[in-house]
Formats: structure tokens, sequence, C-alpha cells
């Protein structure tokens, strides 16, 4: 489904108190939207390959060849959910010159804040001190950032927010066995935010995005609360994968994907300085460049490299690493594609803040 301009208009009657006045709930403000400023958190301990194989018949050849993940970095017990996307976000407010006081929607994309509810934001809101904003968490698991900066694109051009800090945040070691084989190697923890606030000139482009509930069980929590608690030995519910299926949906389906996003932009893939796709596999990103015929001179994130797959996180941290590097700049178109659990997905052409 692709969502273009958003224009909601309608008449609003009532049958049984007739009235003379007429109702306005249009809404269509005209703003425009983008990303105004990024931030990212990664965690202090990096983890090699050497130590997630002790408890798996793997190798770092063998990690290196099929994931290109070389280290991952782990959360130590104070880097909290909470505390990277705090850190994550102040960053993203400096970037963009923006005060926590004129925030007034929070987002937070994620699948690893372990307590039920409440959600994350709002507690996110009260420590960066913004002013009682909309606040809530969304779980689309990795593709929950793109979902999370479209929606903020469409508060904003419809008027209901003006600066929208959109998060993404894991700590997905919490949730991770050590010792399964298709999952123990690849997930890790890390947050990302951007500032998403009012644009003279559009800098988001249309989503298209949705999900293929047909897949729901190709990645998911393990079994759910009530049969852990039900267990004699209740452990930790942890993430499974069935890796090599969702790899061949990721590299033909999103490839498709891809390409309708950036025909929703107005644009061809040659327009494009940047693609930052989710960071699952770097030979799902050659499959995907590949397919799209990519141009040579359009950069490609490999956060992965150093990072490890950070879900929610992955794409704000693959896209910070590539301006940090002089890979992207201000102004620089970018295709950002995001999938995962769900199987959800969502992606967007986006300017570089
Ligand atoms: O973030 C959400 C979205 N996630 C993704 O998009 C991830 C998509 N999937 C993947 O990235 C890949 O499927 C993995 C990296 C997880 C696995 O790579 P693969 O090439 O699909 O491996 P496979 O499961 O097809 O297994 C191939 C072989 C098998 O051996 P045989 O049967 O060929 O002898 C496995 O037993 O590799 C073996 N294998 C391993 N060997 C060493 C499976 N896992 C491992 C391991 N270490 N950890």
């Amino acid at each position: 489904m692709t969502t273009g301009t958003t224009t909601v208009s309608t008449t609003g009657t009532t049958a049984s108190s007739p009235s003379t006045s007429q109702p306005n709930l249009s809404q269509t403000t005209g703003n425009s939207a983008a990303i105004l400023g990024l931030g990212i958190y990664r965690p202090r301990r990096i983890v090699p390959n050497s130590e997630v194989i002790e408890e798996i018949d793997s190798s770092d050849e063998w990690i290196q060849q099929r994931s290109g993940i070389k280290t991952r970095r782990f959360a130590g017990p104070d880097e909290t959910v909470q505390f990277m996307s705090t850190a994550a976000a102040r960053q993203a407010l400096g970037n963009a010159g923006v005060e926590a006081t004129q925030v007034d929607g929070i987002i937070v994309a994620t699948i690893s804040h372990l307590l039920q509810t409440p959600a994350i934001a709002p507690a996110i809101a009260a420590e960066l001190g913004a002013d009682k904003p909309v606040a809530f968490d969304i779980s689309a698991a990795c593709a929950g950032f793109c979902h999370g900066v479209a929606l903020a694109n469409d508060m904003i051009r419809a008027g209901s927010a003006r600066h929208i800090l959109v998060i993404g945040v894991e700590r997905l070691s919490d949730i991770t066995s050590r010792s399964d084989r298709g999952t123990a190697f690849i997930f890790a923890d890390g947050a990302g935010a951007a500032l998403v606030g009012p644009s003279q000139t559009p800098g988001i482009g249309p989503v298209v995005w949705g999900s293929d509930g047909e897949r729901f069980d190709l990645i998911r929590q393990i079994e759910d609360w009530r049969d852990v608690v039900a267990d004699e030995a209740p452990t930790m519910p942890h993430l499974t994968m069935q890796g090599a299926e969702v790899f061949r949906w990721a590299s033909f389906e999103m490839a498709k994907v891809a390409q309708e996003a950036v025909d929703a932009a107005g644009i061809a893939t040659a327009d494009l300085d940047v693609f930052v796709p989710h960071q699952a596999n770097n030979r799902i990103t050659d499959t995907l460049a590949r397919a799209m015929k990519l141009p040579e001179h359009v950069r490609i994130a490999r956060d992965i490299v150093d990072q490890g797959n950070t879900s929610a996180a992955s794409i704000p941290l693959a896209l910070a690493r590539m301006i940090e590097e002089g890979e992207a700049k201000s102004g620089d178109l970018a295709l950002m594609i995001a999938f995962g659990a769900g199987l959800s997905y969502a992606a967007q052409v986006v300017r570089v803040p």
C-alpha cells in the first residue's frame, strides 16, 4: 500500500441533534516534514565472533561469509533501553538545533522494552524534559524505525504534531539465546533517533509499507508469556528465526518494495545518493542492490559489519555511520528499507539531514 498525500475530509453530520454550524474535521495543513537531525548510541562492549561461537558450532569465517558480521555491540546493565534512547535522542535534538521542550511527539520502535506496560516513550519524554508530548511505542520489529518516520511525517503534515522524535532501540541480547545457532551471532544492541519536524520542502517521500501475516512464525518470540510461566523452570523466552526462508523473502520481495518507494518519490534509481537497507545480512543488501540495478555512485550502508543486526535501531545507526564517514552528506537522497518479524516492511526516500 502506498501512502502519498494524506487528505482527510468529511462533512461530519449527526442524526439526532442537527446543528446549524458545520464541524471542521478537515486536516490538511499543507505542512511538509523532514528529518532535521539524527542521533545514535552504540553500547560500549564490542563482542567479536570468537566470543559468540563459544556456545554454537560455528566459526568466525562462516559468520563473516554468511552475514558479513565481524563484531557486534552488547549493552551492559546500565545501558538500558531508556538510557540508550535518551542518549540518541539528545544527540538528534542537538544536531537539529531543537529543544526538548519543543518536542510534541515521541514514537519509540522496539521489541525489547520488556515491561508489557506502560510504553517506554513517556519515560523517555520525562527524562528528556519534554513538555507532555504524545508518546507511545510501536511494535513492527526491524521495520519499526521506518514505520515511525512514516507516522511522524503524516502527523506533521496533518497538523497533529510539529516536532517528533522517532527512536529505534533494541537490547536484543536480552532476548537472544546464546546457544541458538540461527540467531546468536546476528542480533545486537543499540539505539538511533531522528528528529522529524516542519520543513519548507518535503524531506520524506511517500512510504511503501505492508505486512505478510502468512509468514508470522518465521521470526518470533519462541513462546508467549503464559506458556513461559506455566513451565516448571521458566526461562527467558528468546527469538527464533527460520533464516533461510526470511533470507529468500527479503531478497526478492523487498527488491520490489524498494523500487516502489523510489517510484513513489518521483525519482529514478540513478537519482539516489545513498542506500540504507535494514542491516540484516550483507548478502541480502548485495542482492537488493543488484535487483535494483543501483548505479556505482550510490553508496551502500554496511554498518552490520561492526554492529550486528540491531532490528529497529539498524537504519539510523547505519545512516549515522555514513554521515560520520563522509559517505552521506546533508541534502543527499537516501532510500531506507526495513523488514523483519511480522513479517512487516516499510520503505521511503528521505533527504539526509
Ligand atoms: O532482521 C530481521 C530479518 N532477518 C533477516 O533478514 C535474516 C535473514 N537470514 C539470514 O541472514 C541467513 O539465513 C542466516 C545468516 C541467518 C543464515 O545463513 P544461511 O546461509 O541462510 O544458512 P542456512 O540456515 O541455510 O544454513 C546453511 C548451512 C547449513 O549446513 P548444511 O546443511 O549446508 O550442511 C547449516 O547447518 O550452514 C549451517 N549453519 C551454520 N554453520 C555455522 C547454520 N547456522 C550456522 C552457524 N554456524 N551459526
